[in-house]
């Protein structure tokens, strides 16, 4: 029996949450799985009813779980970081969740907004570090209100997380086609840059069948747009993981196809499932999302607990859904609701 903790959370969340549990539930029968789940209401609505988006115990709430599925968080009227802050971040870093794993690919029938990235031609996955780096808490403000006001942030880049992410790329190069990108910046980040690109070059030494090199964010930045066809892995710290895997699921037509898995590699933790877009307010209750990041997302959820049979048949109808203009959402220049995307997908993991 497999234990998933939901969380839908804010806006489109919700929606795109049921799709996954109802694609999920036909890939269950489908291939004999046993997947219990329990739902939890965290999210900017208990903010606003209770003062927190969750529960002191929640982290030893979801520790019971065998993975997470998450939909979105943040709405209007209450500050991003304190949504942020108050869910989706303690989870990655409470279940040390340090490889956050977002994978794109311009599918049959997908039009990508670049000459350059035809069909088939574009297949990367952006490794991002996701407990440290430019995300961290230390830091303060002093001052505030007067004219000398000011903020500070420390970067924080340590020799295992550095180390750990860095295998983590080289790990998934090797099983795709050996080709990885590290993001830095050490050209003008003067100290935890260059630290990056030594402790990358080290683990580099491990795998020399990757062929490997190292761009700085902003020509990376550049030519990801002129020829993201080269890519295969890109390893890239907090901040400039976050930034390319928008950017790269632009590049593959619409940041609502977009998965990730947030990652305890080791398997000690739950791991946790989200699409990579937000909770949407601007159409949230429509019926209109696509349920297509939320779905590749489960689809990540079952290969990481080893369902790999069921993970394909999820990834595979997904493709033959894109391939259909008929099952493509609005944000694919399509008419078709979230429900009729989510019962074509039902069907082709049911057949
Ligand atoms: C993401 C999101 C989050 C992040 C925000 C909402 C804090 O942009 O998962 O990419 O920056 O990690
Ligand atoms: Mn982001």
């Amino acid at each position: 029996m497999t234990r998933i903790a939901v969380i839908p959370g804010d806006g489109i969340g919700v929606e795109v949450t049921q799709s996954a549990r109802a694609v999920l539930d036909a890939a269950a029968s489908r291939y004999a799985l046993e997947l219990r789940y329990e739902s939890f209401d965290w999210s900017c609505r208990r903010w606003s009813d209770t003062g927190v988006m969750m529960p002191a115990d929640a982290i030893d709430t979801l520790r019971a779980f065998d993975a997470v599925l998450l939909g979105a968080v943040g709405w209007p009227g209450v500050p991003d970081h304190v949504s942020l802050w108050g869910l989706l971040i303690p989870i990655r870093r409470s279940f040390r969740q340090y490889a956050n794993v977002r994978p794109i690919k311009v599918f049959d029938g997908l039009q990508s907004p670049l000459r350059t990235a035809g069909p088939g031609l574009v297949d990367l996955v952006v490794v991002r570090e996701n407990v440290e780096g430019e995300y961290s808490e230390i830091g303060g403000r002093l001052n505030r209100g007067f004219p000398d006001e000011m903020a500070v942030q420390e970067s924080v880049f340590t020799r295992v997380g550095v180390e750990r992410i860095a295998r983590h790329g080289f790990e998934l190069a090797r099983s795709r086609r050996s080709r990885l990108t590290s993001a830095t910046k050490s050209n003008g980040i003067v100290h935890t840059l260059p630290f990056w690109d030594e402790v990358v070059a080290e683990v580099g030494g491990d795998y020399p069948d990757v062929d490997w090199d190292s761009e700085h964010i902003d020509a990376l930045a550049a030519k990801l747009v002129l020829d993201p066809g080269r890519f295969d892995v890109i390893v890239g710290s907090n901040l400039f993981g976050d930034i390319l895997s928008d950017l790269t699921a632009a590049i593959a037509g619409s940041i609502g196809i977009a998965p990730s898995a947030n990652l305890d590699p080791t398997h000690t933790h739950p791991s946790m499932f989200e699409p990579v877009h937000g909770s949407a307010p601007d159409i949230a209750g429509q019926g209109r999302a696509n349920p297509v990041g939320a779905v590749w997302s489960a689809s990540m959820m079952l290969d990481h607990l080893g369902h790999e049979a069921a993970a394909s048949a999820l990834l595979g109808a997904v493709e033959d859904s894109l391939r259909d203009p008929a099952t493509r959402t609005p944000d694919l220049a399509g008419t078709a609701s979230t429900d009729q995307v989510t019962a074509r997908l039902v069907e082709l993991v049911t057949d």
